[in-house]
């Protein structure tokens, strides 16, 4: 079966493309290349075999969406990826954010409707704020959104709930992201932060290896056991399995409508475990100091994934010690081989 991959040369798309082909189906990547690398489709055909279709367009550019479907009739879901992502430069310049995270889920979803295809929404735990119970359920109350990238996302789930309601055909799944990191055990692919990386891990990676020369941790004096911030990471290739987790149940006969999953480990690591975990898992000493609080940064969240295991059939496998050992590899694989 043909699945579309929209944003499928990116970090998450990239793997998620592995696992669709694992799974047996046949995955078609639609990239505007903005956030991405071509060479992606090379590392790609190393791991599984063949260099899968791909179309080069922004999902903004409606006529262009809409050749695409007349000609790709035919795909059987889509998991839809492409969007900007960065938190700092949403709140920045929000035109952006709103004109590209809508306009492209929008001339998306108008293209294939009245088809019965299944989707999968890539959402964030960044829905949530800061929850007021941990872990976080996926009937917490969604919040005043922290940044304009967290408030498409939440209006986004919003829009998939509207027309699933309104009687379209689509089945549609969101999978609220925690804090993906690590990289295929290939280290043929894994993320590729543009200039200075803002998430955590990149950062760390680049620092072992000599691009930066230290990590600053954004606080220590939080309601934490070591004063530093909790996130739930979790490795990308379990991420990337449950997108063929919310295919396969979509798939199901007796799924019907709209659904919503939290993906993380269910297990909140701090900044300072994670830098330690780094050290213990690769034997490099990293180089660090304590700074200022972050704007925008929330204290703790890790998500309670009872449901994605009992419902979505699907739980994280690998550990911070792996996600760390995997985010090396593909750091000393891409320093001695540049895209
Ligand atoms: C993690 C922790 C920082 C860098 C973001 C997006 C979210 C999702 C995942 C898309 C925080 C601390 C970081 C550094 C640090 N992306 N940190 N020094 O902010 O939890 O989530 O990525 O869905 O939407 O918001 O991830 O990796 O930036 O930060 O101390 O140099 O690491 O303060 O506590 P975040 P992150």
């Amino acid at each position: 079966m043909k699945i579309l991959v929209t944003g499928g040369l990116g970090f998450i798309g990239t793997h998620t493309v592995v696992e669709l082909v694992n799974a047996g189906y046949d995955p078609i990547i639609i990239d505007d290349l903005s956030n991405s690398n071509i060479k992606m489709l090379d590392q790609l055909a190393r791991i599984i075999g063949y260099k899968p279709a791909f179309y080069q367009f922004n999902l903004c550019n409606e006529a262009d969406v809409k050749d695409f479907a007349a000609k790709n009739p035919d795909i059987a879901g889509i998991i839809h990826f492409a969007a900007s992502k960065a938190v700092g430069e949403s709140v920045e310049n929000p035109l952006k954010y709103y004109y590209n995270n809508f306009f492209s889920l929008i001339n998306l979803l108008n293209a294939y409707n009245g088809k019965a295809l299944n989707f999968v929404f890539s959402s964030s735990c960044t829905v949530y704020g800061q929850p007021d119970v941990l872990p976080v359920t996926e009937d917490a109350p969604v919040k005043p959104a922290e940044s304009p990238y967290g408030n498409t996302k939440q209006i986004a789930e919003e829009i998939l709930k509207d027309m699933v309601a309104a009687g379209s055909k689509y089945k549609v799944i969101a999978l609220r992201y925690f804090n993906p990191v690590g990289a295929h055990d290939s280290a043929l692919i894994g993320e590729l932060p543009n200039g200075v990386p803002q998430n955590l891990v990149p950062f760390i990676t680049q620092t072992a290896i000599g691009k930066r020369e230290k990590i600053t941790v954004f606080g220590d004096k939080y309601n934490t056991p070591d004063g530093s911030c909790i996130r739930d990471y979790i490795h990308v290739v379990d991420l990337a399995k449950a997108h063929v987790a919310a295919l396969k149940l979509m798939e199901k006969e007796n799924f019907t409508g709209y659904d919503v999953f939290n993906i993380g480990t269910g297990n909140g690591s701090t900044v300072l475990e994670v830098i330690h975990a780094f050290e213990d898992a690769t034997g490099v000493k990293l180089n660090y100091q304590i700074g200022a609080p972050r704007s925008g940064d929330i204290e703790k969240v890790w998500g309670n994934v009872t449901k994605s295991t009992e419902k979505l059939n699907w739980t994280a496998e690998l550990n911070l010690s792996t996600m760390m050992a995997s985010a090396w590899a593909w750091e000393k694989y891409i320093a001695e081989n540049p895209l």
